[in-house]
């Protein structure tokens, strides 16, 4: 079957600490969000690719991605969230509600073709997401007079570390995001507002080195991952 991919590309990247978005950073020579785009289009199947911008974007139209046919522009909104939603209405106006959508951070250049395959297989739920189980031991914090202390341990065997793409039918979808948006939920990827109404999306373990770049050393070792894979 034919899918979407959506790809949130609005933010200003406050974490980087840069002159610019992150996803407009050289990487490899490259701006970042241009490498994400280059890998996408190499998915076989792919019906198109719907990116959210910023409204004050002056980047996007430079990129070598920007004029492909397969490629789409929506403006994004304040939320990653938002910006999903813009890019599922402009979606919802031209496709079937059944298509399936990839959601994928501009900021995860490095997915490998083997964790889409994974994603996209036949046995695989219609609501599903890449994810790693947790490395590190889990504490969960309690905040008493400014500073923090152990509540308790979390089991870790228990816990996953979302990445993206995150799949889920067009319509779905879009319902289930604007309606947890219109009702304060707290939406931090698409997986949490389908759990939002009693969704219990797969979770399909992905490469550690599905990095999301997000402070400065990320960019080193996205270098160094795509380098090992490409060279
Ligand atoms: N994003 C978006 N619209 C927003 C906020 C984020 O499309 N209003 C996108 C980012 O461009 C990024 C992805 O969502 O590709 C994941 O978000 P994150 O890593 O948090 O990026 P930023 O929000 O740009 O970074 P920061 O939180 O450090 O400001
Ligand atoms: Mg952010």
């Amino acid at each position: 079957t034919d899918y979407w991919v959506v790809v949130p590309a609005a933010g200003v990247g406050k974490r980087m600490g840069a002159d610019r978005p992150k996803q407009y950073l050289p990487l490899l020579g490259r701006p970042l969000l241009s490498l994400t785009l280059q890998n996408i289009l190499s998915w076989p199947g792919l019906a198109g690719i719907v990116v959210a911008l910023s409204a004050e974007d002056a980047f996007f139209s430079h990129l070598k991605e920007a004029n492909h046919p397969k490629v789409h522009r929506v403006v994004g909104g304040d939320e990653r969230a938002d910006s999903v939603l813009a890019a599922l209405e402009f979606l919802s106006a031209r496709e079937s509600g059944n298509t399936p959508v990839l959601v994928h951070d501009a900021a995860r250049p490095c997915v490998a073709l083997g964790d889409i395959t994974a994603l996209l297989d036949r046995e695989v739920s219609a609501t599903a997401l890449l994810a790693r189980p947790a490395g590190d031991t889990v504490k969960q914090g309690c905040d008493t007079g400014g500073a923090t202390f152990v509540e308790r341990t979390l089991d870790r065997t228990q816990i996953w570390l979302a990445q993206t793409p995150q799949r889920a039918p067009l319509e779905l979808l879009r319902n289930c995001i604007s309606q947890a948006l219109n009702q304060g939920a707290a939406i931090t990827d698409e997986a949490s507002a389908l759990e939002f109404f009693g969704h219990s999306p797969q979770l399909i373990e992905g490469q550690s080195d599905n990095i999301k770049v997000t402070h400065p050393s990320d960019i080193v070792v996205a270098e160094a991952i795509l380098r090992l894979r490409y060279a």
